[in-house]
């Protein structure tokens, strides 16, 4: 049994929404998109062009738009090109997680993505097939009509936990306070900016995940796309 249609993934980091998006995927036969992780690519291509937060919004956007951008929707390996070179590692490093708040909150950046969000999504579902595409304002702005529709929650300190558990595994350096106010820093800028802030649509089922393992949400997931009728 194969997704038909969307599902839309929306939280904030640290909710264990990456590893379910990609399992619900793989299990599902679907493809996958990570949206973050195009606005960590753009992200790059700032400090790649050596500006960082004290830079303009001109400035900034002038850098992070017009690149040549490519996004893989294989569940199995998820890929993103930044000017021809793989940069799926580089962008989760500290220095892209600390500005990408700033750089997602770029009106042009944004619409930019939208629309490469836009074409992905449709190449995905033109013809039966099924994406689960995880972010911030996917049931909200990217795609409001999507028939199945989650927000993923958990407490700041597990989320900082998971953060911090994903960072010693890739090899990075973490200290647990850091990742601490890192994740509610970026919780208010995300939530507070202007245009596609995160929040829950209204129509979204909201799972908190302090309690749950990334096994008990996927089996909640499944067991809802099962319900909503959305596989064939
Ligand atoms: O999911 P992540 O931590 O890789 O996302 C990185 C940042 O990208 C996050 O702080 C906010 C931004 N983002 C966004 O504004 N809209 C999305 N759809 C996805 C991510």
């Amino acid at each position: 049994m194969a997704l038909r249609g969307v599902v839309a993934m929306d939280g904030p980091s640290g909710t264990g929404k990456s590893t379910v998006s990609r399992r619900l995927a793989q299990a599902c036969g679907a493809a996958y998109l990570d949206t973050g992780a195009m606005y960590r690519a753009a992200t790059l291509a700032v400090l790649r062009a050596d500006l960082d937060e004290s830079a303009s919004e001109e400035e900034m956007t002038a850098v992070a738009t017009g690149r040549d951008l490519v996004s893989g929707t294989d569940p199995a390996g998820p890929t993103i090109t930044l000017d021809g070179s793989d940069v799926s590692a580089e962008i989760r490093g500290p220095e892209v997680t600390g500005l990408v708040s700033a750089v997602s909150a770029l009106p042009a950046v944004r619409a930019e993505m939208v629309a490469k969000q836009h074409e992905l999504i449709a190449d995905a579902v033109n013809g039966g097939g099924g994406i689960v595409v995880e972010g911030r304002d996917i049931g909200t702005v990217v795609v409001p009509d999507a028939p199945l529709k989650v927000y993923l929650t958990a407490s700041p300190a597990v989320r900082a936990a998971r953060r911090g558990r994903q960072d010693a595994r890739a090899g990075r350096e973490a200290d647990l306070h850091v990742t601490l106010s890192d994740v509610e820093r970026r919780d208010r800028l995300d939530s507070s900016r202007r245009i596609s802030p995160l929040y829950a649509a209204a129509d979204a089922l909201v799972l908190d995940t302090d309690n749950l393992s990334a096994d008990d949400v996927l089996a909640r997931l499944r067991a809802l796309v099962a319900d909503r009728g959305l596989e064939g």
